[in-house]
């Protein structure tokens, strides 16, 4: 059977395409996630995008994933910076989440150095505008090749 990926989105990814062009490009979510789906397709994986401006609904996300997916490419926006709750949820479900930013945020403001998911994600992609979630993929699903077997 495909693999089946979570792509998640936390707040204010809703507005990409016209948020700060600048800092996060010209893409929309819904081209970036079209974008995803076609390179998942051709590595058998399918993927669900869900989207909230909402902490709480992250986390209930994550905690669905537990029920059918392999794994989950996740920016989670600014809640990088300060959710203990988003990170013991990943904790929790136990699936390998990719960390997955457009800008590269140690590049930017000192209080986006710090993030509190990172060290229970398996990887960390973050610069490259609409590719690094491309890369994200890549890298969760070789990291699930990799599991089996
Ligand atoms: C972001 C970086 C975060 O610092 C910021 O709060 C965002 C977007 C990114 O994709 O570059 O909302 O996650």
């Amino acid at each position: 059977m495909d693999r089946q990926i979570l792509v998640l989105n936390g707040p204010n990814l809703n507005l990409l395409g016209t948020r700060e062009p600048d800092v996060y490009g010209a893409a929309t979510l819904d081209e970036i996630v079209h974008d995803l789906r076609v390179v998942a397709a051709d590595r058998g994986a399918e993927i669900k995008a869900v989207q909230s401006n909402v902490e709480g609904e992250l986390v209930d996300a994550l905690h669905d994933a537990r029920t059918w997916a392999d794994g989950v490419v996740f920016n989670p926006g600014a809640y990088t910076h300060t959710s203990i709750a988003l990170r013991d949820a990943i904790s929790a479900v136990g699936l390998p989440v990719v960390e997955t930013h457009l800008s590269n945020v140690h590049a930017r403001e000192e209080f986006r150095h710090r993030s509190m998911l990172s060290a229970v994600c398996v990887g960390v992609v973050c610069g490259f505008g609409p590719t690094s979630y491309r890369m994200a993929l890549d890298g969760l699903l070789d990291h699930l090749d990799r599991d089996v077997g």
